[in-house]
């Protein structure tokens, strides 16, 4: 080309300068070499003429550079060939092409081995004078097509990440210095590409597409033998699908640097599809485990991955069990436990045991790891060649999830089988009770399994609660730790029931004193503990024994209680005794608490006269005279008998007696009586007639109105009649006890005491609102006075007395008491005070008018005058009291 630049650069210096210098005629140096069959043109330019611009030329050949030339053909005489060349010249085999005025090619369409030789071009004069050289020559070497392309047929179809060697033979038979080059280019469709050429100076040229990938070492050239060249293309993907193919091409190089191609052969390899991973890869999941595993055992997993390009692919392997991931090996081999679903399984181990091999293994297994377990693989392709980081950049090609294989852990239940028998059963109340639960046949139960024991009772029909239904005792859980039932603590608690396990496969359940409340079924349950994969205890299994009766046929205890009279009081005053003697059946030892109780009649209302525990300790009823503690008596006369005495006999006592005895018993010494049984005695009569004297009382008053200040007067009188030992003149043998009421009309209905005096002469005030002051006075041995001192207006109302006569028996010799006597009532009047109502205009004194003030002069002792006249005289001294005799 450069040659061609300077000729074009010469002839067009020539033509501005106009001539004067010599032609010259140029063709390119040789020899050329040319490939038999192959085109050739060889160009001829002329410079440095003179004459038109355009010139004509001419061709010539012969063998041998001294032998005789023929004409081949002639730019402008188309007669001008030689009749050997004529026909090669009419086909157009052979041609001449005018480049520019002064330059021609000559063309061979397919150059023939004969055509081999020397060459001349001529231009025929122009030039006014002849100057330079008209014509010049080259030689022609035409060697034999020995160019050979044999490309090795690549696999028609590759994996995803794996390498594609493209193999392509191209040899020739080196005769002369020629040289190749090999291209692979890859077809798509209707486009090809070249993807790299070899050559022809053993350089390397990239297609577009391919060059960062060859620089990245994505594509490489494998050095060749035997004229094999070899390609390979690294990690394929699935742009690498297309139809490849494989140039091989001949040069020459001239000995002016230009480089000539003179053969080339471009043959088809192959169609190369590119498989993607996600289609070649497959992941199976397995199990060397027994299909079904015992609790405690390892289960053995194993993911098998296979891939036509596996060595190509980085896995992340995950295991899941119902879905959850358990365990994941990363790309890098990381192993990951899931403690968010793995929680509560085993500890989970991932190894990988060869190529594509992944064995999952989980130690100690329990129920919670049964389940569907699959395997997932995530393929991982490196996009290198494509990155500059050179391996660092992983491109997910394909995840694919394995079948599920299930896994099933047995729940191997401990067994066991559970009899109940009664060491000692009871014959009858408060016998012991021991019931022994044992454990036999006992299989599956783990090493760090314990039994636990609950025990239960079913209560007879009717026996206060719900029949049938059975009520918990108390239980013994894994760790031997007692849980009584509500209904069993107490007793539980005081040792009088224990529960045990007295050897590692008994249990026992003991009653010290066994109550009827105790009849009934018992059954033990026993259950297995196991402690489950969080460590908690866990019931694994339960068995119940047999029930069995403990039951005893029960003498109800029976008390009987006879009251016999021991002394009979048959008149007042005299000495009641009563015997009240227990007897008891099915009743052992027992203490007792008696209650002494009475009523007037049949119907009347129960008073409890006296009450002993059985502790001895004795107690007066709320009904019972204080005065005559003294006289009532109650002991413990017997192991059975108890004793009531009631000294001195009143009327009022008269009625009916009898003994309430409850038995108590105690379970343990020491403790708390239990009431067992009660019953009441037969009623003893006090009845007797007391035909002492009568009585009847009469209160009377002289004046029955008086003025403010002065004294009323109220004599109670009493009178007997009948038959009375002593007549009313001996005043030894009777005495009373009188009261006074007051009932104020005014201001609603009250009935007040105003004073008292008992049969012994003490005399008794009680506390009133009046100003005024009240006396007693015996005034002979059947009177009594009450004096009023200084009345008041708010004394006045009606005054009442009630008498207790009391009386020596004859029969008796003792102070009896008669019926109680209340008198008809009196009404005093106190009259209104004019005086007192005059006090206080007095007091206004002296500006007063004197009419006014002797009137109230007049009035006043008008007034003074008629209250004088009423008045007795002075009041009695209030020491002056009466004194009665005591007894
Ligand atoms: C290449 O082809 C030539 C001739 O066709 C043969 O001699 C040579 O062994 C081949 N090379 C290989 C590597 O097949
Ligand atoms: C063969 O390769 C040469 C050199 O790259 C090229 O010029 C020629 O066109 C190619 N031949 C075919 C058929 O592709
Ligand atoms: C753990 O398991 C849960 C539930 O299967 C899942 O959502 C989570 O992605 C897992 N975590 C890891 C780190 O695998
Ligand atoms: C315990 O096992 C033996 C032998 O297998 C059997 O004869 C016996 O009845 C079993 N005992 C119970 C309580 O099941
Ligand atoms: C109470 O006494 C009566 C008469 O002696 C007797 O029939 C009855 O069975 C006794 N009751 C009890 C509970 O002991
Ligand atoms: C004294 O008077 C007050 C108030 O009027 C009354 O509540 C009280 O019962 C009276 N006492 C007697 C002893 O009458």
């Amino acid at each position: 080309m450069k040659m061609d630049i300077s000729v074009v650069t010469l002839v067009f210096g020539l033509l501005m300068f106009g001539g004067g210098s010599a032609r010259v005629v140029t063709v390119p140096p040789g020899p050329l070499i040319r490939v038999e069959g192959q085109p050739v043109s060889i160009r001829c330019d002329v410079t440095d003429y003179s004459g038109p611009r355009e010139q004509d030329f001419e061709w010539m050949t012969a063998r041998e550079a001294t032998g005789s030339r023929l004409r081949i053909i002639s730019s402008f005489d188309p007669s001008y060939s030689d009749p050997s060349f004529s026909k090669r010249v009419a086909s157009g085999d052979i041609s001449v092409v005018r480049l520019q005025d002064n330059e021609v090619e000559l063309k061979v369409a397919e150059v023939k081995a004969t055509d081999g030789g020397y060459y001349w071009c001529l231009t025929p004069s122009t030039d006014s004078t002849m100057s330079g050289n008209y014509d010049a020559r080259v030689q022609l070497t035409v060697i034999p097509n020995t160019l050979r392309v044999s490309p090795l047929t690549p696999p028609p179809a590759v994996s995803e990440g794996s390498d594609l060697t493209l193999s392509c033979n191209v040899t020739r038979e080196l005769s002369h210095a020629t040289y190749l080059s090999v291209t692979w280019s890859v077809k798509r469709g209707a486009t090809s590409e070249d993807i790299l050429t070899l050559g022809p100076q053993g350089d390397v040229v990239t297609g577009a597409k391919y060059a960062r990938r060859y620089a990245d070492g994505g594509i490489r050239l494998v050095p060749g033998r035997n004229g094999l060249f070899e390609l390979v293309i690294t990690k394929v993907t699935t742009s690498d699908d297309g139809v490849y193919e494989c140039n091989g091409t001949e040069w020459t190089h001239d000995n002016r640097g230009k480089w000539t191609k003179i053969v080339a052969s471009t043959r088809e390899m192959g169609t190369v599809a590119v498989t993607p991973t996600g289609q070649s890869l497959s992941v199976k999941a397995s199990s060397s485990s027994p299909p079904l595993l015992s609790p405690g055992e390892t289960l053995t997993l194993l993911c098998s991955v296979a891939a036509d390009n596996l060595p190509a692919l980085a896995l992340e392997v995950a295991w899941l069990a119902d879905g959850r991931d358990v365990v994941t090996m990363d790309r890098s081999g990381v192993v990951i436990h899931n403690a968010s679903a793995g929680g509560s399984r085993a500890p989970a181990s991932l190894e990988r045991t060869d190529a594509g091999e992944y064995r999952l293994g989980v130690r100690g297994v329990s129920g919670e790891d049964a389940g569907a377990y699959a395997c997932r693989v995530r393929a991982f392709v490196d996009k290198g060649g494509r990155s500059s980081g050179g391996g660092g950049r992983w491109l997910l090609a394909a995840e694919k999830t394995s079948g599920a294989v299930a896994v099933k852990v047995a729940q191997t239940k401990p067994s066991f089988a559970v009899t109940l028998e009664a060491v000692l059963k009871p014959q009858m109340t408060a016998e012991p009770t021991e019931l022994a639960c044992h454990v036999t046949n006992i299989t599956h139960l783990p090493l760090e399994g314990r039994l636990g024991v609950t025990w239960e009772h079913t209560p007879l029909p009717g026996a206060g609660s719900d029949p049938q239904t059975s009520q918990p005792v108390g239980s013994l859980d894994g760790r031997g730790n007692l849980l009584p039932a509500a209904m069993y603590s107490d007793r539980l608690r005081s040792g009088e029931i224990s529960l045990t396990r007295v050897q590692p496969d008994t249990f026992k359940l003991r009653f010290l004193r066994t109550q009827e409340v105790d009849m009934g079924q018992y059954g033990c349950s026993v259950a297995a503990w196991s402690a489950n994969s969080q460590g908690d205890a866990a019931k694994t299994a339960e068995h119940q024994s047999a029930p069995l009766a403990v039951r005893w046929v029960t003498a109800r205890p029976t008390l009987n209680v006879v009251a016999k009279r021991v002394r009979e009081a048959s008149v007042g005053g005299a000495t009641f005794e009563m015997s009240c003697a227990v007897a008891t059946v099915n009743l052992g030892e027992a203490g007792y608490s008696v209650l002494v109780q009475s009523q007037d009649s049949l119907e009347g209302s129960v008073r409890t006269i006296m009450t002993l525990s059985p502790d001895n300790v004795l107690q007066h009823g709320g009904a019972t005279d204080p005065t005559r503690r003294d006289g009532l008596v109650l002991t413990k006369f017997g192991p059975a008998e108890f004793r009531f005495r009631l000294a001195g006999v009143q009327l009022s006592d008269r009625g009916f007696y009898w003994c309430d005895i409850t038995a108590w018993t105690k379970q343990q010494a020491g403790q708390t009586w239990t009431r067992a049984t009660s019953n009441e005695s037969n009623k003893v009569k006090i009845d007797f007639q007391e035909n002492g004297p009568s009585f009847a009382v009469a209160l009377q008053s002289d004046t029955t109105i008086v003025y403010p200040w002065e004294t009323a007067k109220m004599e109670c009188s009493l009178s007997v009649s009948g038959s009375s030992p002593k007549t009313g003149a001996h005043a030894d043998d009777l005495a009373y006890e009188v009261r006074w009421f007051f009932t104020r009309l005014r201001g609603g209905e009250t009935t007040t005491q105003v004073a008292s005096v008992d049969r012994f002469g003490v005399v008794r005030k009680d506390a009133r609102n009046s100003s005024s002051d009240v006396s007693v006075e015996r005034k002979d041995a059947h009177a009594y006075t009450l004096n009023i001192h200084g009345t008041q207006d708010s004394d006045s109302g009606e005054y009442h007395c009630v008498a207790t006569p009391w009386y020596l028996s004859a029969s008796t010799g003792a102070w009896t008491q008669a019926g109680e006597l209340t008198s008809s009532r009196v009404f005093l009047t106190v009259r209104f005070a004019v005086w007192e109502s005059l006090k206080l205009p007095l007091l206004y004194g002296v500006g007063a008018s004197i009419g006014v003030g002797l009137f109230s002069l007049v009035l006043g002792l008008v007034c003074a005058q008629c209250c004088c006249r009423n008045t007795t005289h002075t009041p009695r001294s209030r020491n002056n009291l009466m004194d009665l005799e005591m007894d």
